[in-house]
């Protein structure tokens, strides 16, 4: 049986997706992306971008190979034309003989944006865009909100009982999920460039939010606190931390949080809260593509009401609770239209509970 050169491009595509994933946890601000140079049905070269600041994908593949006369490279972002901290890889591609060029997707930043493309073109190569294109834009989504709409990609994650509370009134939340979930939100943490928490939950949970029941690195903690109230002792303070504080909260509360080597951050009040958007575009400047906030209740209907959340990572455990602090405490609709969906969800196993993970349909397409 011959495939189809439509089947056979998916196929070549779908394996620089798995290449590019290598590079999870470390190329931020920067894509995730992986190159395969095929010729006559045999692979000649792969790489992938491994880390910001090192090679891109294309050139750690044609690195490997004198020529590559009469091959198709598969790339699922558009090879940039521009000098970046390194070379640009379009001008490689046409000198090493490449014939055709598959790509997932344009490359949004607008120093490339189409001029890529456009170069191997005029180099007379074959090019062919937008194999795979929403697997492709899905592996990037957290650098596609970066440059499209200067914030990160936002998941709210919450460990729930069945009847939605996040939190006993008493505030205790210690545990709801079994050990199995919570490695799973660990694995979680680690594939997100911040993880972000609200001032209450430092004050009733004191956590650390590094990444330990799970192999990862753990990512900038980020806390949300208008007068730098948490005890400086707190485990979240540290040199990987960021606190955001109104103009407000004195120097000596900066200088007492500042000394656990954590950076604070004034940015604008608004009415409740500080501005999450003053917030994020701090964190993109950052270098942060993908964040992770995990609550507690008030912080995460503060990015919901903002419109400023993208999915939701929500760990339900199969125990009734009763009254408490529910994920979204602070919302409140009038009618069901105006009640927030999913879409594209799905639920798996995690430990003894289950993981319900969906994009909210009001995010933006990407
Ligand atoms: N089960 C779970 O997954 C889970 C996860 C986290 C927390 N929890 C539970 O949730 C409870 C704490 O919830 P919480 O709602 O009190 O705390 P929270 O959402 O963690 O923090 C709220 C505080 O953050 C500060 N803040 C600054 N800017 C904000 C903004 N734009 N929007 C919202 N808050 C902003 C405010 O304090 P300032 O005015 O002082 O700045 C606010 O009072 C605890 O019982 C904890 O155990 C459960």
């Amino acid at each position: 049986m011959t495939l189809s050169r439509k089947k056979i491009d998916e196929y070549y595509m779908r394996r620089a997706l798995s290449l590019a994933l290598r590079g999870t946890e470390r190329t931020s601000p920067n894509p995730l992306v992986g190159c395969v140079v095929v010729r006559d049905g045999a692979v000649l070269a792969e790489g992938w971008h491994a880390c910001c600041g090192e090679l891109h994908a294309e050139r750690a593949a044609l690195n490997c190979l004198e020529s590559a006369e009469g091959a198709t490279l598969y790339v699922n972002l558009e090879p940039c034309s521009h000098f970046g901290r390194t070379p640009p890889c379009a001008p490689l591609i046409v000198e090493k003989g490449v014939r055709r060029v598959v790509v997932g997707m344009i490359d949004p930043d607008e120093r490339v944006s189409g001029r890529g493309i456009a170069l191997l073109r005029e180099a007379g190569l074959d090019v062919e865009s937008g194999v795979l294109e929403a697997e492709c834009r899905l592996l990037n989504r957290g650098f596609l909100r970066k440059v499209r709409l200067g914030r990160p990609w936002v998941t709210l994650k919450g460990a729930v009982g069945l009847d939605g509370a996040m939190a006993l009134p008493s505030g205790e939340s210690k545990w709801i999920t079994s050990e199995g979930a919570r490695a799973f939100a660990h694995l979680l943490r680690a594939e997100h460039d911040a993880v972000l928490v609200g001032a209450g939950t430092v004050r009733a949970d004191d956590p650390e939010l590094t990444v330990r029941s799970a192999w990862g690195r753990s990512p900038l903690r980020v806390l949300l606190d208008s007068m730098l109230s948490v005890s400086p002792g707190a485990k979240i303070l540290g040199p990987s931390c960021v606190v955001f504080s109104s103009e407000s909260a004195s120097s000596e509360r900066v200088a007492a949080v500042g000394a656990s080597g954590a950076s604070v951050v004034r940015v604008p009040r608004k009415e409740g809260g500080l501005s999450l958007g003053a917030v994020l575009s701090e964190l993109v400047r950052r270098g942060v593509c993908r964040l992770l906030v995990e609550g507690g209740p008030s912080v995460v209907s503060s990015f919901l009401k903002e419109g400023v959340a993208d999915a939701l990572s929500l760990f339900l455990a199969p125990r009734l609770m009763g009254q408490g602090k529910t994920f979204t405490n602070g919302l409140s609709f009038s009618c069901m239209r105006e009640t927030l969906s999913l879409r594209e969800c799905g639920v798996k196993r995690a430990g003894e509970d289950f993981l319900l993970e969906g994009v909210l349909a009001c995010s933006p397409d990407l």
